[in-house]
Order: C-alpha cells, then sequence, then structure tokens
C-alpha cells in the first residue's frame, strides 16, 4: 500500500531505468512503442486479455485482445509498408474514436512512421495547417471524414495518399484506398528496430503567436509514460481503466494508448457524446476501476448533481485523475463526497509528454494544488523578471523542469527558434540535441505557479495569452488572423472569458472597416466566415465591437488589458503591461 513516505522513498532511489523493471523489459529487446504495446503484452502470455472494450453510439460494443491488438496492428503496419511509406514519415490519423484509431497507431509505430493524430472536430482549415506543417505522407480516416481531406487535398503537395480505413467503400474517388483490417491480420511482422530517439509520436499545439507548432515525440517517451502510469494512475494488472480524453490530444495518446497497453492494463473507451448519465452507465456496465479526466467533464458532472450519482452504481471506482486545467478545490470536495474519492490533480503538457507535477497516491492531498514534481524530474519556479529560480514559498513564478526527462518533446516541426526560445539559458545557436540533456536550462512550460512549504505547486495562470477551453489551448493568434480575413473587420483581439464549465471560452472585440456597422446579419456572417477556418474549439462566443483596440508603444494588442477588465481584476499600471 502506498503512503506520504513511498513518494520520498521513490524520489531518493530513482532512476528512468526502473520503468525498465515495471515494464518487464530487457535490453536488447526492440524499443518500439507499437510492439510494447502489442507483441510484447501477448508474449507475456497475456494475449487472450482484453485489451479494449470500446462502445460507440447507440451503445454498440466490440472488445479487442491484446492478441486482437498484435494482429491488427500488424496488419496496418504491413500495408503501410507495401504502400510504400518510409520510416520517420508522417501518417495522419484522423477519425473518431473507434478501434481503428487506436491499432492503426500502434501499426504506424510498428513500422517505424510517425503517428500523427487529429482530432476528428476538426475543419478542413485546422486539418490542411497541420497536414502541411508536418509534409504528412499518408492520411488514415474514414468514410465520413474523408470529405474534409478531399477539400484540402490540392493543397497538400506531400500528400500521396488517402485511406479509408472504416465506413461503406462505396462512391470513393479513384485516388482513394479503402482497407479493411479486418480481412488482413498479420501473425508476423518484422518490427521496425526502433530506438530511444526514433520518432514517434507528433501532436500539434498551440501559442500565442503563429499557427500550432508540432510537437515531435521519440519512442524513448514510453518510460516516462509507463512509470507515471503505473506509479500516479497505479495502474494494476486486473484494473479496468477509462481515459476520457481523445488521441487527437496528447493526453489520450500518452495515457489512452502508451500507459495503459505498454502495462497490459484493459481499457475502455466511449466513443459517443457527453452527458453525465451515459458516463455513469459506462463505469457502472464495465466496473472501471481507474478513471482519467478533465475539469471540464468534472464541472459538468457537478452541475448535474448528487442525485444522479445515486442511480449508479459506481463501487467499482478506485482511484481518480485529473489533467488540462486547473482543477479546483471545489471539484476535488465533491467527488471525495460523491464518489468517496478525490481526484488527482496532474499537470503536463504536449510538449512534455508525460505527467511532471502530480499529486501521488498514498500522498497527502490539499485540495487545489497540482501535488509535487514526479520522482526524477527536476521543477522550479522561476523569477518573473531575473529568471533566476525562487526560495521563498508562495512566490509566483514560471513553472520550468530541467530538460533530460524521457517523454520531452524533441523539436517543434521546422521551428528550431520557438524550440530553443523554450529553454531560459540556451546559447544563441544551440540545436535540439544539446537542449534536451543540457541540465543547466530550464525548459519553461508557459504557466505561472508557486509553491508552498511543503513543496506543493499552487498553479496561477497562463504566462501567455493563450487561452485554455475546456481543456484545450487555443492560440489568440489563429482566431484573430480568421477574423481579419474578413472584410469588414479591422483588427481583432482574442482573449478567455470566464465560463463556469469551460473554464474559459474564446471572447473577440473587433475593430470595423469603414462603411460597416456591428448589425446581427454582420454577425452571423462573420461566424459563418471563420467556422470554416477555425476548430470548433477556438469559435468565439462573443464577438464585442469597439472603435480602438488597447495597444502597447509598439503597436502589439494588448490582450491582458483587455482579459483583465473581462475578468474584473486590477487593470494596475498600463506600464506594467508593456512590451515584454
Ligand atoms: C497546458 C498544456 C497534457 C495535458 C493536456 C493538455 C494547462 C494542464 C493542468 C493542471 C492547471 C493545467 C497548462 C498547460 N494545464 N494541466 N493540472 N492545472 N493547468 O495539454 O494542450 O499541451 O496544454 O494545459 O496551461 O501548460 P496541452
Amino acid at each position: 500500500m502506498s503512503n506520504i513516505g513511498s513518494y520520498e522513498k521513490r524520489k531518493e532511489n530513482f532512476s528512468w531505468d526502473i520503468a525498465k523493471q515495471v515494464l518487464g523489459w530487457k535490453q536488447g529487446e526492440v524499443l518500439n512503442i507499437g510492439a510494447m504495446c502489442s507483441d510484447r503484452i501477448c508474449a507475456q502470455g497475456k494475449g487472450d486479455k482484453k485489451a479494449l472494450i470500446w462502445q460507440g453510439f447507440g451503445g454498440k460494443q466490440k472488445t479487442y485482445t491484446f492478441n486482437d491488438l498484435r494482429v491488427l496492428s500488424s496488419g496496418y503496419a504491413k500495408f503501410l509498408q507495401d504502400l510504400g511509406v518510409k520510416p520517420g514519415e508522417k501518417v495522419c490519423l484522423f477519425m473518431d474514436k473507434i478501434p481503428e484509431l487506436y491499432i492503426s497507431f500502434l501499426g504506424v509505430l510498428k513500422m517505424g512512421a510517425v503517428a500523427q493524430p487529429l482530432f476528428s472536430a476538426f475543419g478542413d482549415e485546422s486539418l490542411e495547417v497541420r497536414l502541411f506543417s508536418a509534409d504528412t505522407k499518408v492520411i488514415l480516416t474514414t468514410r465520413k471524414h474523408v470529405k474534409k481531406v478531399r477539400k484540402i487535398q490540392d493543397r497538400l503537395p506531400a500528400l500521396e495518399k488517402i485511406v479509408v480505413v472504416e465506413g461503406n467503400p462505396n462512391k470513393l474517388r479513384d485516388e482513394e484506398i479503402f482497407f479493411n483490417v479486418e480481412d488482413a491480420p498479420v501473425e508476423d511482422f518484422e518490427v521496425y528496430k526502433s530506438e530511444t530517439e526514433t520518432p514517434s509520436v507528433l501532436h500539434y499545439t498551440s501559442g500565442t503567436t503563429g499557427q500550432p507548432k508540432g510537437a515531435q515525440h521519440v519512442h524513448g517517451s514510453v518510460w516516462g509514460q509507463a512509470l507515471t502510469t503505473s506509479w500516479v494512475l497505479d495502474l494494476k494488472d486486473d484494473d479496468i481503466y477509462w481515459c476520457t480524453a481523445d488521441p487527437g490530444w496528447v493526453t489520450g495518446t500518452s495515457y489512452g494508448i502508451i500507459g495503459p497497453w505498454s502495462l497490459g492494463v484493459t481499457q475502455c473507451v466511449l466513443d459517443s457524446g457527453f452527458t453525465s448519465a451515459a458516463w455513469y452507465q459506462f463505469i457502472q456496465d464495465n466496473k472501471v476501476t481507474v478513471w482519467y479526466s478533465a475539469p471540464t467533464a468534472i464541472r459538468s458532472l457537478m452541475r448535474d448533481g448528487e442525485e444522479l450519482v445515486k442511480k449508479y452504481d459506481l463501487s467499482s471506482l478506485r482511484h481518480l485523475a485529473s489533467v488540462g486545467e486547473p482543477l479546483n478545490s471545489e471539484a476535488v470536495i465533491w467527488s471525495e463526497k460523491v464518489y468517496g474519492l478525490p481526484f488527482l490533480d496532474t499537470f503536463w503538457q504536449t510538449e512534455t509528454g508525460a505527467m511532471m507535477i502530480t499529486n501521488f497516491p498514498g500522498m497527502k492531498i490539499k485540495p487545489g494544488s497540482m501535488g509535487k514534481p514526479f520522482p526524477g524530474i527536476e521543477a522550479g519556479i522561476l523569477d518573473l523578471k531575473t529568471n533566476e529560480p525562487v526560495t521563498e514559498p508562495g512566490t509566483v513564478g514560471l513553472i520550468a523542469f530541467r530538460p533530460g526527462w524521457p517523454s520531452m518533446f524533441r523539436e517543434y516541426v521546422k521551428k528550431p527558434d520557438i524550440y530553443r526560445s523554450k529553454f531560459v539559458g540556451a546559447s544563441e545557436n544551440a540545436m535540439p540535441p544539446e537542449l534536451r540533456t543540457d541540465k543547466s536550462l530550464w525548459y519553461v512550460s508557459g504557466d505561472r505557479a508557486s509553491f508552498d512549504k511543503d513543496g506543493y505547486y499552487w498553479f496561477v495562470g497562463r504566462d501567455d495569452d493563450v487561452i485554455n477551453t475546456g481543456g484545450h489551448l487555443v492560440g489568440p493568434f489563429e482566431i484573430e488572423s480568421a477574423l481579419v480575413e474578413h472584410e469588414a473587420i479591422a483588427e481583432a483581439a482574442a482573449i478567455g472569458k470566464p465560463d463556469a464549465v469551460n473554464m474559459e471560452v474564446v471572447k473577440v472585440f473587433v475593430t470595423l472597416n469603414p462603411g460597416y456597422e456591428p448589425s446581427d446579419d454582420l454577425e452571423l456572417n462573420i461566424m459563418n466566415f471563420i467556422r470554416k477556418r477555425l476548430s470548433p474549439l477556438a469559435m468565439p462566443q462573443e464577438i464585442e465591437y469597439t472603435e480602438k483596440l488597447p495597444k502597447t508603444r509598439s503597436g502589439k494588442i494588448l490582450r491582458r488589458y483587455l482579459k483583465a477588465l473581462e475578468w474584473g481584476e486590477e487593470v494596475g499600471d498600463l506600464s506594467t503591461l508593456e512590451d515584454d
């Protein structure tokens, strides 16, 4: 049984090699995430164990064993190889949370290509930006989503093949390939001999400026993902685990595929819209024991109240965790009251690949705190002015980590300068390999926090203008760029405004070009115009028309000023909001 001592003990005797013991991985075995999550589990004698319990719309169910994962993922791997895909090339997975997504993810990795999962609700422009940036070679999608690919394929010179892996094969275009893996399982596939530094998964994330950036991960990330899954999510052999995240986002791959399956644990996936009742029913039906979710969902569950909880038998649950946004103390206290278990907050990012600051099973929980740095992670708070690590508890500064943890991103695709800018202390020409091993540097996350006298970290807010809506990061620049393309709009500023469920939703301030007046018609027209360009998550909930936007002396829009007004916060001395 874990207790507070175990966190300290694990910290003292820590080495990432412990991950190898936890996984039962021996030196000389191939280090390939695809194989580690399927072939290796079968070799451990767990081929007949359930790997995936899937439920779709209308209660449709499918179950796959680890042996099914093995032969079907090899089916995808062989298919891609035969198609001419080479190791290191990018294969996009653009599907709902269907079994094909999870299994093809392993297949792509098994043959050495890079898996680039994208959220299926993305519109064609969001998709285009990410496929173009990555020079994606092949896209695996479904009959339902192929239409979006058709709209943009002519603008994607690197895209060679469009493959439909699910749905009705009729009425596809000549150049589109239909592939049903169930007809083509492969028994013996020679897995690509990847190594620690071989690229594995590519996720896109948003920043304040420019288009989304591709954070490239490597096969060696598995040490971090497996160990945090074991120690923080506390997954054991007989658990039934449910991660509610979509693999279009990093939580859905690091902890919705790699973590649980590398440990040979059964997991459930629910691919239907959210209702509290449906979620409780799913936990009850599948006897879920460990549940990893997000504050937005938890707030929705809270809103639907305790009476609903009582209608279901949730007694199988033994451990809950959360990620993506600040988990308010009310949510922790509420969950302890109604489920008998607190949600354990975990902090990390697309770039970190795995949990960095976490509550630890058995460790005293301080509701509202993110917990402590995971053993093996050296975290600090950097002074907002000097960038030096602070020593005084309670001082607010930048959350930072010493480089070198296994699941750390290795680059932003084609953006070495932005990658470098994330490391405090980096010399002007430092390149990714040194940046990620130089222990004198600090990787800065873009968030502000403080630690208390017991070493617990308390989240304060983003240090930049990135908007966190329901656990998804949205860059203001993407929204503003889409808006100013509209003929009526002169300038635009996007900020997050408070929202009871999503924490923040997008609000935009716009100035209009001469000859345009605010009206309902114009608003509808603007909304329809940007809907095509933005992901649904980035759509503004409110447009405010203004004569003028506040700016710095050098002409940068002062989003923070607008945000302070919106949140009813002290605007303060405007000079502190000047250029930085
Ligand atoms: C950003 C990373 C990898 C998790 C999914 C989101 C915010 C994440 C917490 C938390 C407060 C949090 C931060 C972070 N965030 N976890 N426990 N408390 N904020 O991955 O899209 O890369 O977002 O989400 O702002 O930097 P992501």
